[in-house]
């Protein structure tokens, strides 16, 4: 059994209940909350900003993670950062000025993570690995929740690892359940992101135990 972190997106959760949702998540032993932040332009669906998160924070001391889908990051990092999220990861995509992003999450006491679509090449965060605590290696394109994970992104899993070493998170967003986990964990993966399969599942606490038991 390895040690793996599993993190829930709230993208999947039941919006008219998220207060809810966030207890049964902690009571589940969730080790992250992933907010799937999206602007309509980056990716086409708008989702959550910084008012939701510091509401939801009240609810729960379980870590928030940020994942901005959003253009321009370094606009916004400030408010999430205030809002209370932990780690804040950025697409290396939607910045100009990735380097500089990242030194902005870090000064503001905050974990930093880049996120990489599945066409992106890893050396783009070859010379900013002094800056991060945490790599998303995407396993679908973002934007949506419930879709198919792509295979290809195993062999980025291992790059990423052999470049960023062990003190780095390596996460993965997209597709996931019991096999995918499995599969990415073997790859070197160490924090999961899960929508559809654990918020389709009866019970959260036995999905959770159930993954972990599987790796
Ligand atoms: C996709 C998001 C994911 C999404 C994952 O843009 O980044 O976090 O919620 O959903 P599933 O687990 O259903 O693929
Ligand atoms: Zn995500």
């Amino acid at each position: 059994m390895k040690n793996i972190k599993i993190s829930p997106s709230m993208l999947s959760a039941d919006f008219t209940r998220f207060g809810d949702e966030l207890k049964l998540l902690t009571d589940a032993g969730a080790d992250a909350i992933h907010w799937d932040v999206m602007d309509g332009s980056f990716v086409e669906a708008i989702t959550f900003g910084a008012g939701l998160i510091s509401a939801c924070r009240k609810i729960t001391n379980v870590r928030f993670d940020a994942h901005l889908m959003i253009d321009n990051p370094e606009k916004q990092i400030q408010n999430f950062a205030n809002a209370g999220a932990d780690l804040i990861t950025v697409h290396a995509e939607a910045t100009r000025h990735l380097h500089g992003v990242l030194s902005m999450i870090k000064n503001l006491g905050c974990m930093a993570g880049v996120a990489l679509n599945p066409s992106t090449q890893i050396e783009q965060i070859e010379y900013v690995t002094d800056l991060i605590d945490s790599v998303t290696v995407m396993t679908v394109n973002p934007g949506k929740s419930g879709q198919k994970f792509i295979e290809s992104q195993v062999v980025k899993i291992e790059k990423a690892k052999k470049l960023c070493g062990d003190d780095v998170e390596i996460c993965v967003d997209g597709g996931m359940n019991f096999d995918t986990i499995k599969l990415c964990a073997n790859a070197g993966a160490t924090t999961f992101v899960s929508g559809s399969f654990l918020f389709k599942s009866q019970n959260y606490k036995d999905c959770i135990q159930r993954i972990r038991k599987n790796v």
